[in-house]
This record gives C-alpha cells, structure tokens and sequence, in this order.
C-alpha cells in the first residue's frame, strides 16, 4: 500500500522508522510538514530508498503522488485544512489530532468527504485503552463516561491553573470537574483522550483532571458504566522521548493501526 505522511515529528518519525524499516509492510510515498528539513532528515535516517520519497510543504504535492493512505499527525490545524480533500478524492485517512473532530462543523465536513469520497477515517486509540469493549458496550446503551487524568503540574498552562486558583501546587489536587468539551478548551493537551472516547461512547465525558508534583507518568483512568457491562480502564503513559507531550504508546497505537491495514492477516483481533 501507498502511504503519505502529514507530520514528521514525535508521531511522524515513529512510523516512518516502522514503513522504512519493514515493520509496517508498506511504501512510503510522501512526506509533509510545514518544516520541509524535517522530513527530509527522518527520510535520510531510516530510508534506504529516500529518494523516492516526495518531499511536499502542500497537499496538491501529496496527492501527485497517489497515496492509497494519508496518516495525519500533524496538528488540529492540519485536520480541519486537509482532511476532507484528501478524503474527497476517495483516499481514507488516518487521523491523530482527534480533537479537530469535537467541533462539530470539523466532525460534519470529515463525515460528508467521507461518504462522498467512499474512503474511511481511522481512530487509532491513542494514549488509551479498551475502545473495543466501549463501542461494544455503546450497542446496549451507555449510561455514564468518567474520565479522571493525573499528571505532573508542570503539563499544564501556569497561566491556566493560576486563572482557575492554582497559583502553587505542593500535592496532588484536583484542579477541574466538568464536562469534557470544557476540559479540552481548558487542557488542550487532554483533547485527543476526550473527543477518542466521546467518539468510542457516543457521548461527551465527564472529566476530572488532576495536578500532581510527584507523577512522572500520565496516566488516565476511564469507568464507563453500561446495561452490559461496567468497564474500568486505567492506563500509565510513558512521555515519548522526542515529544513529551505525546504519550510513546500514542505513536505506537498508530503503527498497530497501519499494520493491520496494509498487511492481509486473515485473523483480527479486537472489534
Ligand atoms: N490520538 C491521540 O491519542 C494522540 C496522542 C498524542 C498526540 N496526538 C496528536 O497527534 C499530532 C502529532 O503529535 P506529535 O507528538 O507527533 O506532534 P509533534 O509536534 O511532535 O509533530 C507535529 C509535526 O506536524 C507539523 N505540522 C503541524 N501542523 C502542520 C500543518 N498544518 N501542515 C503540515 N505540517 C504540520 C509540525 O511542524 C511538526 O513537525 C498532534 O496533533 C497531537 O496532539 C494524538
């Protein structure tokens, strides 16, 4: 399979090392970042055959090439600016900057380029867990969806906890609850975990956020409370070490995804 890349930072150089290095069974035809060196530097340090890869700072560039795949993991921007084009010439796309998709004329476009393009939009679960069982759990009905983060204070905009009356920090407090469109417009580094779930459940999230001056890891605890089942998901992120802000297991989830993709296993597992 043709595969273009939106994005080469954290995300980006993870599965250009995963499609170069044969991991990901597929051919990597382009690259794009607003930063052209910096798809040409993650060409020429894990691809053989970098030469035949575009290097474009525009999509008309990208699509020249013929994708039969566009990854996005790029930015919010780049979603709302891209991905509908690129679905609308019938290519799928997966998408990372998820949290593009909680505004709603963003989530409308991406559905109707979708239809009309006949090509697919693909969620990798990102920094979280156990999607399956949640979309699973949706067909019965889901009643409620909590999802309380913890990470360290210094994750969070000082001038953001100093508006909400956290101007000094010395253990672990609780610093928001409320709906999770309001978090992610508060905690923008929380956005893609909120519109994932919201998305997996059918509904918003309620949130809880809190600061702790000890966690070195980000970690997210989700219940989501159905006729079925109740479901209790808890998960320890490591920081990647490109991009600190990105959880390593994000960038790993997407290779996952492309895997099963481009490869033709004849077992999936998961739904
Ligand atoms: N779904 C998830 O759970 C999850 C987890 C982590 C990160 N993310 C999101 O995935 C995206 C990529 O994450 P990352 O850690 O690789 O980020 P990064 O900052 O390391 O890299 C992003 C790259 O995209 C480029 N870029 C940004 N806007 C662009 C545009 N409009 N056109 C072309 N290039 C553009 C930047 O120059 C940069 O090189 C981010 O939006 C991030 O929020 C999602």
């Amino acid at each position: 399979m043709r595969v273009a890349i939106i994005g080469c930072g954290a995300i980006g150089s993870v599965l250009v090392e995963a499609i170069c290095r044969e991991s990901i069974k597929a051919g990597l035809v382009a690259l794009m970042d607003i930063y052209s060196e910096k798809c040409e530097n993650l060409a020429k340090s894990f691809c053989r055959e970098s030469l035949n890869i575009a290097i474009c700072r525009d999509l008309e560039c990208l699509l020249n090439v013929k994708p039969q795949l566009v990854v996005e993991a790029a930015s919010q921007q780049a979603v709302k600016e891209y991905v509908s084009r690129v679905l609308s010439h019938g290519i799928s796309v997966v998408v990372l900057s998820v949290g593009a998709l909680l505004d709603e004329d963003i989530l409308k476009a991406v559905k109707g380029a979708s239809r009309a393009g006949k090509a697919r939009v693909y969620i990798p679960s990102g920094a979280i867990a156990c999607l399956d069982a949640v979309k699973a759990l949706a067909n019965a009905g889901i009643n409620r969806v909590v999802l309380r983060t913890y990470k360290n204070i210094r994750a969070f905009d000082s001038e953001t906890l100093r508006k909400l009356g956290f101007g000094e920090v010395r253990e672990r407090i609780k610093i928001f609850e409320g709906r999770g469109d309001v978090a992610a417009k508060l905690f923008p580094a929380n956005v893609n975990v909120v519109a994932t779930l919201a998305l997996a459940a059918g509904q918003i999230p309620w949130v809880e956020v809190y600061a702790d001056p000890k966690l070195e890891k980000n970690i997210h605890e989700i219940v989501v409370e159905g006729k079925a089942s109740t479901i209790s998901i808890r998960v320890e992120n490591v920081p990647h070490p490109r991009n600190p802000r990105t959880s390593y297991l994000a960038a790993l989830s997407a290779v996952q995804l492309l895997k099963e993709l481009v490869e033709e296993e004849s077992i999936t597992v998961g739904t």
